[in-house]
């Protein structure tokens, strides 16, 4: 079973997303382990999107992504990074494929609702970023012979 990091987004949390969201990977199957709403500070922004630092966006990125409360959660599943992704559809909402994530909520490129770390690296470190061993919940659901 694989773990990835998924994050409303402010402008997710804003427009009332966070519950659609969520939803929507409860109902895919996978399993919350951990789930939490904070406001990122600037410093854990820059860590987060360090791999941008330099890009033009990166600023705006930063300024936006601490601009208002993240609903943050932590999934498990099989697959559960490539599987998150492709629910959550291209960078670009007007690019991304009908009914992902992003193109069911989304029109512009800085405001597409969710992140979802993109490789088992990022994964593990984004988890370490934000969430304390301690944050995430091991259990198990008697649905799973349902869903595997
Ligand atoms: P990136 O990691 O490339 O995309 P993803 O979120 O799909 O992993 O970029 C991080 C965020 O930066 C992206 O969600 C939106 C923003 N961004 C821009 O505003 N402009 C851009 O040209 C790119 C590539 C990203
Ligand atoms: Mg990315």
């Amino acid at each position: 079973m694989e773990r990835t990091y998924l994050m409303v987004k402010p402008d997710g949390v804003q427009r009332n997303l966070a519950g659609e969201i969520i939803s929507r990977f409860e109902k895919r199957g996978f399993k919350i382990i951990g789930l939490k709403m904070f406001k990122i500070t600037r410093d854990l922004a820059e860590k987060h999107y360090g791999e941008h630092v330099g890009k033009p966006f990166f600023e705006p990125l930063v300024d936006f992504i601490t601009s208002g409360p993240v609903v943050a959660m932590v999934i498990e599943g099989k697959n559960a990074i490539s599987a998150a992704r492709e629910m959550m559809g291209a960078t670009d909402p007007l690019k991304a494929a009908p009914g992902t994530i992003r193109n069911s909520f989304g029109i512009d490129m800085g405001r597409n609702v969710i992140h979802g770390s993109d490789s088992p690296a990022s994964a593990a470190r984004e988890i370490g970023l934000f969430f304390k061993e301690e944050e995430l919940v091991v259990y198990n659901r008697d649905l799973d012979r349902w869903i595997y």
